[in-house]
């Protein structure tokens, strides 16, 4: 009797094993292909993390016959306020490898700024560094940050990158080289450290 019980809690324990995995089975094999999905980085050929350390020179030409910054959008107050409170700009600013002006090209700084501070001249800068030199023609960085202009260094977030530039995080540091006060004409050295594959 008790062999017989047992031989019986056996039987039932294994089929309710069997019971269960074949239901894991059919749920695996009538899973609906979803719209993600999980993969390896090397399916997209990427190796190894590494870090970029770019050094270029930004002009924001504001003045004179060819402008590469030009005000598109102002408040009624803005130009009662100090710091221009709701301006925005739109820029193609060149970068070059040196400062100056005719030296070698190696992008664009094409995006917007606009000034979103109250109390201080802080501009919301929305942009993509669109490279055209070297390995990186055709690649770019896109930043998202705040540029307090008259700090000695101000610094940006790298929020993603294009190109050799996929998966990109890291920053830019802004470091005023020349500034013309009379025409507000300026050129802005950057070291931008990205970490990408
Ligand atoms: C601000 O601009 C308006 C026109 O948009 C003009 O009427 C006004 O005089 C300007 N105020 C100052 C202080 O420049
Ligand atoms: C960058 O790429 C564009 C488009 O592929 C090409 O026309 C241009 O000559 C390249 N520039 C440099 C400097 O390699």
């Amino acid at each position: 009797m008790a062999k017989s019980i047992s031989s019986l809690i056996i039987f039932l324990t294994f089929s309710l094993f069997s019971y269960f995995c074949s239901l894991g089975v059919a749920a695996a094999s009538s899973k609906p292909r979803g719209f993600a999905r999980t993969l390896l980085p090397e399916t997209l050929g990427l190796k190894r993390e590494k870090i970029t350390h770019l050094h270029f020179y930004f002009h924001d030409i504001v003045s004179g016959r060819n402008p590469t910054a030009i005000k598109v959008a102002a408040a009624a107050s803005t130009n009662r306020s100090l710091t221009e409170f709701g301006l925005v700009v739109v820029m193609d600013d060149p970068l070059t490898e040196t400062p100056e002006p005719t030296s070698r090209q190696v992008g664009r700084a094409q995006g917007i700024y606009s000034s979103a501070s109250l109390d201080d001249l802080s501009l919301l800068m929305v942009l993509n560094y669109a490279f055209t030199h070297g390995k990186y023609n055709g690649s770019t960085l896109s930043i998202l940050g705040r540029n307090t202009v008259f700090s000695e260094v101000r610094e940006m977030p790298v929020v993603g990158g294009t190109g050799l530039f996929r998966f990109a995080r890291g920053y830019a540091q802004a470091k005023t080289h020349t500034i013309d006060l009379n025409t507000g004409d300026a050129v802005v050295e950057y070291n931008v450290f990205v970490v990408h594959y």
